[in-house]
Parts: C-alpha cells; structure tokens; sequence
C-alpha cells in the first residue's frame, strides 16, 4: 500500500504520480488492479455522478458514502477523499466531525480547497495523525467567487499569492498538493519551490503528477471536453454501441439464445 512517505519519495525520485477519481465500488476494483498510483474521491462526483452543475450540493453523508464504496475495491490504492463545501468553514468541531466521517469510511487522506481561514484547521487535522492533500489554484467549491470556472494565477499579483498559498500550505504540514487549471510556467515555479508533491490538473507537465476525472479518462461523459480533460477511450461511444445492439438482439429475438438460457 503506498504511503504519504511514497508521495515524498516519488517526488525526489522524480518518479511522476498518476491519480484518478473514482466514486464507487465497481470501477475502484479496476483501478485496484491498475498501475495508476492512487484515488481520489472527489466532490467532483456531485457533477459527474450525481448531475448538478457545481460542486457545492456534495455533502459529508454523501462523499462518506462514496468513500465507503470505492475503499471496498481499491485494494491496496491509497485513497484520499474530499472535504465537500463548507463542511470545514463551520468551526474546528464540525469539521472534525467531517474528517471523521470521511476517515472511518475508509479513506487514508482527506483533502480541502484553499488556505486562507483554513490554517489552524489544517495544522489541527495533521496533528491528529493525519494526512492532509492541499488544493489552491480553480478550487471548484469557490466557483461563484471566482466568477465561474476558469483558469487562475493569470497574471502577477495572483500568480504570487498562488506561490505564497503553495508555501504556507507545505508548512502547515500538507503532504501533497493540487494545483488546478493554472498556467504551465506557474505551476513549475510552485513546483520548485516545494518540497512536497504537486498533482496537477489542467496546470502543465512541470508538476511531480497528475490527477484525471476518470469518467473524462473513459470518455463517459457525452458533454464538450475541458481542455485538459484527456479522452484514453471513447466509453460514450462503446457504452451506446452495446446498449444498441443489445436494443437490436431484443427486437429479434436474438437474445438470449440458447448459451443463455435454462433450456432442459
Ligand atoms: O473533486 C475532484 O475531482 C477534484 C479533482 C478534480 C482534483 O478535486
């Protein structure tokens, strides 16, 4: 089973980290037996599985749901899974209570979006054994404050904050980070800067990895691709081919033949 000492590792290695989303138990035993490095379950799953528009519907019960699953079939991965929206902008209490939830349902790592009034709370959750994944950059639970979803750390002054957020979050303790849709020359700063790993997403090579919704990596998602959502199979195509033909085979009577049936 991979470890945060394997993140660290990997990184001085120069060995590059693969990770993916994965939301349920069916798809997380392929993974399982795949030579992608680790999972995450991400409240991306609000848009990709439970079909809203943002984010922000993802709960705790839900995500915990979710990890429950996915850590039924993921073997030996390390899986880290999502705070969801406000679930740690409630107090230290509360949020505790999240962390909880999301641990005991099987989750070795817990990540949360962005720095700023997190800072006590991310040191806490460290000092309670355990591991905290950092994410600055297109923090999606933030859609409505940064106006939509779309590339950030454009110019100066908020590419040095973005430099800033990735320090303070390896001080406090963050044994990874995320660093979403930000320009490729920025995200290699931040990366040279840090110790620990960056895991990008629409930010460019020069990060110590990568992270790809899943369903954008099988193509299931019949909706215009984001330019860093990578298509390795068109599922949607494969998917609907098969639904047909199994529509065709009913139609005549062509299945199920014989080999599928009880016929004495
Ligand atoms: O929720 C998610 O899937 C994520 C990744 C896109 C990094 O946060």
């Amino acid at each position: 089973m991979m470890s945060i000492l394997d993140f660290k590792k990997m990184r001085s290695n120069n060995c590059k980290i693969s990770m993916v989303t994965c939301y349920d138990y069916w798809s997380a035993q392929i993974i399982a037996k795949s030579e992608v490095d680790c999972i995450l379950v991400g409240d991306s799953l609000s848009m990709v599985i439970h079909g809203h528009a943002t984010t922000i519907p993802a709960t705790v019960e839900i995500m915990a749901l979710h990890v429950r699953a996915v850590t039924k079939g993921s073997g030996d991965k390390f899986v880290i899974g999502d705070l969801p929206f406000c679930s740690y902008r409630k107090g230290l209490y509360a949020a505790m209570q999240a962390v909880e939830q999301i641990m005991q349902s099987g989750a070795q790592a817990i990540k949360l979006e962005g720095v700023v009034g997190n800072e006590y709370l991310i040191e806490h959750i460290v000092n309670s054994g355990i591991p905290v994944m950092g994410h600055i950059g297109l923090t999606p639970q933030s859609v409505h404050q940064l106006g939509g979803f779309r590339v950030q750390g454009k110019n100066e002054k908020a590419a040095n904050i973005l430099i800033e957020q990735a320090l303070t979050l390896e001080k406090l303790g963050c044994f990874a980070l995320v660093i979403e849709c930000i320009p490729c020359a920025l995200a290699k700063t931040i990366t040279e800067q840090l110790s620990i790993p960056t895991i990008g997403i629409g930010a460019g090579p020069h990060v110590s990895g990568q992270v790809l919704v899943l369903h954008d990596l099988l193509g299931l998602q019949d909706k215009p691709k984001t330019k860093f959502g990578k298509n390795y199979l068109n599922g949607h195509a494969l998917i609907t081919k098969a639904l047909n033909d199994f529509n065709t085979e009913v139609k005549n009577a062509r299945f199920p033949s014989n080999e599928y049936s009880y016929c004495y």
